[in-house]
């Protein structure tokens, strides 16, 4: 029997300031992206927004339904939109930021499973580390890979 054990290493920023100039802009597209959020039952605003390798950001906000399981995520909004606007290309980062009644949370905005997941095969199939970029108003998390937030993907189909 051996014990083993994963090390998740990230930066730690305390404000959008700090970042370099892309990730700045990714960041504030994020928090822009917030407006298009349509939360009528969570009043949980989240906006998120995609690098693309050509340059190019393409934002996504959550959208929710009142059959809940047919609304979706930011990230995923964003990440989807992306692939069918861009094919061709890899996603190299993605921001995201929440807040209820659009008021940026304190704490960065973590990810849901199933965004990760999604996440997880776009870096795959753009053939390049995507980092995660969580925007909190007292601190903001950057994770260089997908893989930092979900350890033992799934990946076998
Ligand atoms: N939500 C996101 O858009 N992204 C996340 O990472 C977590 C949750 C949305 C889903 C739902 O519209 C609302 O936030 C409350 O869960």
């Amino acid at each position: 029997m051996t014990g083993k054990e994963f090390k998740i290493a990230y930066t730690e920023y305390s404000s959008i300031d700090e970042l370099n100039p892309e990730d700045r802009e990714l960041a504030a597209e994020a928090i822009e992206a917030m407006k298009g959020s349509y939360a009528p039952y969570s009043h949980f605003n989240v906006g998120a927004a995609v690098r693309m390798s050509n340059g190019q950001i393409v934002r996504g906000a959550n959208q929710e339904n009142a059959a809940f399981p047919s609304g979706l995520c930011a990230e995923r909004t964003a990440m989807f939109a992306a692939g069918a606007k861009y094919p061709d290309k890899a996603m190299t980062s993605i921001a995201l930021a929440g807040g209820v009644w659009g008021r940026l949370t304190e704490e960065p905005a973590t990810p849901c499973g199933a965004c990760r997941q999604v996440m997880a095969q776009y870096q795959t199939k753009g053939g390049r580390p995507m980092s995660v970029l969580m925007l909190g108003a007292k601190r903001i998390w950057k994770f260089e890979k997908v893989d930092d937030i979900l350890p033992l993907i799934f990946d076998s189909i």
